[in-house]
């Protein structure tokens, strides 16, 4: 598209937008002051996927659907629209956050008849399916989907129910998702749609759309369900092949029938295909769970956490943050870890190429994962219930993976609470396979481990025990790292409140964290701990508030310590003081927020790092 072009569509869009800006404001004072509801604003977005609805899903081995899914646990998202064109920039104003929202009334509030103008300029000539697809495979990833319409209600694929797509609306006039299930299937990796069913902003009716049609007929949910979603479901689930998963999103308060009619037809045409958790009513195949959220404890059932490159998930012109193959590492395997999959996102540019910083991190990671494949691929869950100091675990058969990304410098690395009989130990070098030396220490396994790590990303221990794989899930204290106890893992007594803060950075850009606030006289948060190493460890906690807080920690039938120090509104850590252990074993470390500030003071991690060891 030339600039001047876009320019010129963008300008017409400032004006109706101000226009409409104005028309909306005048709707709502009108409204307001005849004692009318006000126009439905949007619902809290994160109340729109449902997550709420947590019921333990099957596994693919008992649901006989879903094996790529639950044996993969890695698969490639894909974000790509006419947003994309604008890249989070509208009339030379940059929108910061999830750029698929960009003409949003809570973003550029683009008229819907403006944004529809967008499509004249999309003419992605530089989209290559065959490298999309070797992408995936390169990055180890074994299914993709990719959004075959978004909340804009612009088709990516050739629709015959409605004119408003990829190859009736564009000078490109191609239909890019023919050549992605043809390049998939070479490929042998999966294909699956993303298809927001309740939100269409450009269709009458949709929800958060126009509420009348071109001539001023009101149209209802019901007129868009039926003209739009549901062929286009027919359209997507009959026209290419194949579908591993179909990826409602966003249910909202959308009317159950209507949802049930959508899966009835995935059934109906692709009855091997997965139904994501978003699709509502808790009518998924498995749990969706939140934004851009890697849980720290085990999930039951089948679920998928989805994630981004950088911070959101269609293209952003200045979103350079990307996550470093480190990064995309831990948090792959701590989704396997947890016993889910993890469903990550590229962002291509409007002219349909991926940008380079992207491939990078994935082929990097994915050059990690090539050596060490049985860490991903149908790997279970650890037996730790959460992450350990030093790194992760994930399980195949009777073998632990130890995913160490903190390699110890002290030549010992700490495994606590192994309920079995070690077998052997062994560590992937250039070499292959070296056997390790290790020996009981209490409730530890204690390994000698090379002072250099064998791999600079993460280095993988393997231990060998006598069965199925066994741990005490209680946090064991690290004696050569700092080990952080999320409030996910602790238990309040007396007067306090454990709950969920979820939350965004940039809009759409989401965060979540558990906390215990609302502090009583007698409120604590009680954390359960296993002292490998006896000695003095300090102890400091991760908080927000307003103001000094004074913070207790003590260990029960032991030391007491209390500290006053400053907070902010994000999650700081500050020092507390040193605790002693005397001698190893559990302990339960017992913090309370005193004095001032106590109703705001919300607590997210305990952290005790060793400080003199006994020898
Ligand atoms: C949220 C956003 C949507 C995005 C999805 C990805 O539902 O509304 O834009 O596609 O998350 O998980």
């Amino acid at each position: 598209m030339t600039k001047k072009t876009l320019q010129k569509v963008i300008a017409n869009m400032r004006n109706d937008r101000i226009l409409v800006t104005m028309k909306k404001y005048l709707a709502l004072t009108c409204s307001l002051a005849l004692g009318l509801s006000s126009p439905a604003l949007a619902e809290d977005m994160d109340k729109m996927w449902n997550t709420g609805e947590e019921t333990i899903k099957l596994r693919a081995k008992d649901a006989k659907r879903g094996q790529l899914f639950d044996e993969g646990n890695y698969a490639m998202f894909i974000h790509w629209g006419l947003y994309s064109l604008l890249g989070n920039k509208v009339d030379g104003k940059t929108y910061y956050g999830i750029g698929e929202w960009i003409m949003n009334p809570r973003v550029a509030n683009i008229p819907p008849e403006e944004y529809k103008k967008l499509a004249g300029q999309f003419d992605p000539t530089n989209f290559d399916a065959k490298e999309i697809v070797q992408l995936a495979k390169d990055a180890g990833m074994k299914y993709i989907v990719i959004t075959a319409k978004h909340h804009d209600g612009f088709a990516m694929y050739d629709s015959k129910c409605n004119d408003f797509n990829i190859t009736k609306a564009t000078p490109w006039k191609t239909d890019p998702m023919k050549d992605l299930v043809k390049e998939c299937e070479a490929a042998g990796i999966g294909f699956g749609f993303y298809y927001s069913h309740n939100q269409d902003w450009t269709y009458p009716g949709g929800m958060g759309g126009p509420t009348t049609d071109a001539e001023g007929n009101p149209k209802t949910f019901d007129d868009y369900f039926k003209e739009k979603c549901l062929p286009q479901v027919e359209e997507i689930t009959t026209e290419y092949g194949k579908i591993e998963l179909v990826w409602f999103d966003t249910p909202g308060k959308m009317e159950k029938k209507y949802v049930e009619q959508l899966v009835e037809v995935v059934r109906k045409n692709q009855p091997d295909a997965l139904v994501s958790g978003r699709a509502g009513h808790n009518l998924g195949d498995y749990q969706s769970l939140g934004d851009m959220e890697v849980p720290h404890k085990n999930v039951e059932g089948m679920w998928e956490a989805v994630d981004t490159t950088n911070d959101s998930w269609a293209y952003a012109w200045y979103d350079e943050y990307w996550k470093t193959p480190k990064e995309i590492l831990k948090r792959t395997i701590a989704c396997v870890g947890r016993g889910g999959t993890y469903m990550f996102n590229i962002g291509p540019e409007s002219d349909g190429s991926v940008p380079e910083r992207a491939k990078t991190i994935l082929r990097e990671s994915g050059n990690w994962i090539k050596k060490h494949p049985n860490v991903i691929y149908n790997a279970g869950a650890s037996p730790y219930g959460h992450a350990l100091p030093w790194g992760d675990v994930t399980v195949q058969g009777n073998t632990l993976q130890l995913c160490v990304l903190e390699w110890p410098t002290t030549g010992k690395l700490y495994l606590p609470g192994l309920e079995n009989t070690v077998q052997s130990i062994k560590v992937m070098t250039d070499a292959g396979l070296t056997e390790l030396s290790f020996e009981k220490q209490g409730t530890a396994i204690v390994i000698d481990v090379p002072y250099k790590a064998p791999d600079d990303l993460i280095s993988v221990i393997r231990v060998e025990v006598d069965g199925e794989p066994k741990a005490d899930k209680t946090y064991a204290l690290d004696p050569s790292l700092k080990t952080t106890v999320l409030a996910d893992f602790a238990k309040g007594e007396g007067k306090v409140k454990y709950k969920e803060k979820r939350w965004m950075e940039k809009f759409g850009e989401w965060k979540v964290a558990h906390i215990f606030t609302q502090w009583g006289d007698d409120g604590k948060a009680v954390f359960d701990v296993e002292v490998l190493v006896p000695g003095e460890y300090n102890a400091s906690l991760s908080y927000t508030g307003e103001g000094r807080l004074v913070w207790g920690v003590e260990v029960e039938g032991g030391e007491k310590i209390q500290n006053q120090q400053n907070s902010s509104h994000n999650f700081q850590e500050f020092p507390i003081g040193w605790l002693n252990f005397p001698k190893a074993g559990k302990y339960k470390v017992k913090v309370s927020c005193l004095e001032e500030g106590k109703d705001k003071a919300a607590l997210n991690a305990l952290h005790l790092a060793p400080m003199i060891l006994q020898k």
